[in-house]
């Protein structure tokens, strides 16, 4: 078991910093915990993995938690899924994101459909060839536009294609970053992983992120299961262990104090 993990405080299921830093919860069940109290304040986190681990609805998890429990508006920017796409799928654990965004209190930027040639009908459109400093023009007047303190770039992968040349996709990525933490955003950026011994696709993007962490949907015997590990946190502690989640009809939902053995 973690041995800093907080005690729980009995409000919904959280635990509180065990430091004085500022820190974000993410209000994602067990999440929180083997994080030490959550994000700390104004940086960007990387949550990889491999395709249907869950890191879409894990970070959308951390942008609605943020606008519905702790009054934070939020920005999404989709890269590779259509916004129309996003809104229905997590409408199916109960998140209703146009509302959100009817409030003022959420911004999705489609980043897209201009990068396969198709019209967008949404509000905020990034142009196109993609180009980071257009990207960024986009993000902040999206923040502008809802006083945006999360931040999610889903997925860091889909720009790293764009970019192409591996050195220049590990500056243009961390000036992505460092620019959603000079904005005041504390941000998810996720990332596609292929195999299980990597934390990232292009090999920079866990060198340019203030943390990481890894969701793995392993196969073993037949049977499909899911664990988190919270790789990487600069500035922190966190669990070094590798803990099971499950995704539910409510969204993804850790379990802090049990284990998951690879076999
Ligand atoms: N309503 C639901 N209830 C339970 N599980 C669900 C539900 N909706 C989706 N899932 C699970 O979530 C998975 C998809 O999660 P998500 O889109 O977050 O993955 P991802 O890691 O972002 O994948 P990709 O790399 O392909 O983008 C599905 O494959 C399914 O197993
Ligand atoms: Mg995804």
């Amino acid at each position: 078991m973690f041995d800093n993990i907080p005690d729980n405080n009995g409000t919904s299921g959280l635990s509180s910093s065990s430091d004085d830093e500022d820190r974000v919860l993410t209000g994602i069940e067990g999440f929180d915990e083997i994080c030490n109290g959550g994000f700390l304040r104004d940086r960007t986190y990387l949550v990889s993995g491999n395709s249907g681990a869950g890191k879409t609805n894990f970070a959308i998890q951390f942008i609605y938690n943020g606008i519905v429990n702790y009054g934070e508006p939020g920005l999404i920017v989709a890269t590779e899924e259509k916004p129309q796409h996003i809104r229905e799928n997590v409408a199916k654990f109960g998140w209703d994101l146009k509302a959100l965004e009817d409030e003022g209190m959420l911004a999705i930027i489609d980043a897209s459909s201009t990068k396969i040639g198709v019209p967008s009908q949404e509000k905020f459109v990034d142009v196109r060839p993609f180009d980071m400093r257009s990207m960024i023009d986009q993000i902040i007047t999206a923040q502008e536009d809802v006083g945006a303190t999360r931040a999610l770039v889903d997925s860091s992968t889909a720009l790293g294609f764009q970019i192409q040349d591996p050195a220049r996709i590990r500056v243009e990525l961390l000036k992505l970053s460092s620019t959603l933490e000079i904005l005041g955003l504390t941000s998810i950026m996720t990332c596609e992983t292929i195999n299980e011994n990597e934390v990232s696709r292009f090999g920079v993007e866990n060198f340019v992120t203030q943390g990481t962490v890894v969701l793995n949907y392993h196969k073993a015997d037949n049977v499909r299961t899911r664990s988190i590990e919270v790789y990487k946190m600069r500035g922190s502690d966190h669990s070094k262990k590798m803990h099971p989640y499950d995704i539910t009809s409510q969204g993804i939902v850790i379990h802090p104090n049990e284990e998951v053995y690879m076999f």
